[in-house]
C-alpha cells in the first residue's frame, strides 16, 4: 500500500548554477524515496540572476519534473531561464518584477502552506529576500554563505527563528559541521576552539571563502563579529592581487613567483617534520585564517586532496576533539547537503491528521 503523504514542502530555489541544478536533479530522482517517507517536495519556483519561473498556482501545484529536467539541461547549456518560454502551467517574470513575485509567494505561502526559500546563488543580493521570507514565517535553507556573513544584524534576523533555518552546506558542503556545533552549543558544553581545513586553495587563494566559513562558525559560538575582525592571510601578496596584475599575468608569471616562495616554506616546515596547511582557527575571542605549520602525523597534517577536516574542542571533547572529515566541496555533495536540510524541515510542514 502506498505511504500517505504527511508533509508537502513548497520550495522556491534561488540560483540554478552547479549546486542548484544538482539539487533539482536530486529532488526529481529522490521522489520514490521521499514518497516512501510520506514527504513530497513541490518546487514552485526557480530563479536565476535575471528571471523567475513560477508555477501558475503556487498554492496547489509545482513545476513538473519534466520541466525541471529540461530547465537543468538548458541552464547547463548556458541558456538563461528566460529562454524557457514554452507551453506549461508556469509563468516567467524578469527582474525587477521577479523579485517581487518571490516576495508575493513568500507572503502567500508563509500564511498558508509554508514555504522553503532555498539560496543556491553566490551573491549577497539575496539577503533582503531571505530576510523578508523569514519575516513572513517561511523557512530558509542556504548553501550561499554571503547573506550570513554580511552585517551582524542581517545574520541575527536570518537566524532569529532557529528552527526554521538550515545552512549546513555553507561550511564543509555535506559534512555535518553546523549540526555538530549547534548540538554541542545547545547542550551547554562550551566550545573553546574550532580548527579546520575548509578550503581548496586552488579556488580561494585570497582566503575569503574560508574566512566566511570561519565567520559563520564564530557567530554560531555567539561572537558578534564581522569579516573585518578576522585576520586573513592571503596566499598571494598585494602586489600580485587582482587590483595590481591581470589574471593572465598572474597565471603566467605570478604563480611561478608564488610557487618559489611557497616551496621554501614547505621545505623549512618539512625539515622540522611538519607540513603547511591553510586553516581557520576560532577561539573564544579570536578568529583567524592562514597557513599554519603542523606535525605531519596530526589530523590536519594527514589531510589529503580536497578533503575538509574540522576539529571541535569543548569541555566534553577536550583532549580528544570531535573530528569531522570528508569531501568538503563539489556540486553533487553540496546539493545533497541542501536536500538533507530541506528534508530536515519536514515536521514543520506536517498536515494535521
Ligand atoms: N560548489 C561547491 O562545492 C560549493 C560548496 C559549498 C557551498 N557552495 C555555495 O553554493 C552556492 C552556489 O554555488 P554554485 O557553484 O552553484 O554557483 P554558480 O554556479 O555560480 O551559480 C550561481 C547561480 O546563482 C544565480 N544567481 C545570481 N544572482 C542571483 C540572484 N540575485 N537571484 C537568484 N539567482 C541568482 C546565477 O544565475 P545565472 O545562471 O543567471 O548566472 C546562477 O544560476 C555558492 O554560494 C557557493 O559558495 C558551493
Amino acid at each position: 500500500m502506498p505511504t500517505a503523504v504527511k508533509s508537502v514542502l513548497p520550495v522556491v530555489l534561488l540560483g540554478c548554477g552547479g549546486v542548484g541544478r544538482y539539487l533539482l536533479r536530486h529532488i526529481v530522482s529522490c521522489r520514490p524515496l521521499h514518497a516512501n517517507q510520506g514527504v513530497a517536495i513541490r518546487v514552485v519556483g526557480v530563479a536565476d540572476s535575471s528571471s523567475l519561473l513560477v508555477a501558475d498556482d503556487v498554492n496547489s501545484s509545482g513545476l513538473d519534473d519534466a520541466l525541471l529536467t529540461h530547465l537543468c539541461a538548458a541552464k547547463s547549456a548556458g541558456s538563461p531561464l528566460s529562454s524557457l518560454l514554452g507551453q506549461g502551467n508556469y509563468q516567467l517574470f524578469r527582474n525587477p518584477e521577479a523579485r517581487s513575485k518571490v516576495i508575493d509567494a513568500a507572503t502567500m505561502l508563509g500564511r498558508t502552506t509554508g514555504l522553503v526559500l532555498v539560496d543556491c546563488s553566490a551573491t549577497y543580493d539575496t539577503v533582503n529576500l531571505m530576510k523578508d521570507a523569514v519575516g513572513h514565517g517561511c523557512c530558509i535553507v542556504l548553501a550561499n554563505k554571503k547573506p550570513l556573513t554580511g552585517a551582524y544584524e542581517d545574520f541575527q534576523k536570518l537566524v532569529s527563528n532557529f528552527r526554521q533555518i538550515r545552512f549546513e552546506s555553507t561550511v564543509g558542503a555535506g559534512l555535518p559541521v553546523i549540526a555538530s556545533v549547534t548540538r554541542i552549543v545547545a547542550s551547554g558544553d562550551p566550545i573553546s576552539r574550532i580548527v579546520g581545513s575548509l578550503s581548496d586553495p586552488r579556488d580561494d587563494l585570497g582566503g575569503m571563502d574560508v574566512a566566511r566559513k570561519a565567520l559563520i562558525l564564530a557567530r554560531l559560538l555567539g561572537q558578534q563579529i564581522s569579516m573585518d575582525n578576522i585576520n586573513v592571510e592571503s596566499l598571494y601578496p598585494s602586489e600580485l592581487g587582482p587590483d595590481a596584475v591581470s589574471t593572465e599575468d598572474f597565471l603566467e608569471s605570478g604563480l611561478e613567483q608564488l610557487d618559489r616562495s611557497m616551496e621554501e616554506r614547505v621545505k623549512a616546515a618539512s625539515s622540522r617534520g611538519n607540513v603547511l596547511r591553510y586553516v581557520c582557527e576560532i577561539g573564544s575571542k579570536r578568529c583567524q585564517v592562514g597557513l599554519k605549520e603542523l606535525p605531519k602525523d596530526s589530523v590536519l597534517g594527514r589531510l589529503r586532496g580536497s578533503d575538509n577536516v574540522v576539529e571541535i574542542y569543548s569541555r566534553c571533547y577536550k583532549s580528544s576533539p570531535l573530528v569531522i572529515q570528508g569531501a568538503g566541496a563539489g556540486n553533487d555533495t553540496t546539493a545533497a547537503g541542501v536536500l538533507a536540510d530541506i528534508m530536515d524541515l519536514q515536521d514543520l510542514f506536517q498536515k494535521p491528521a
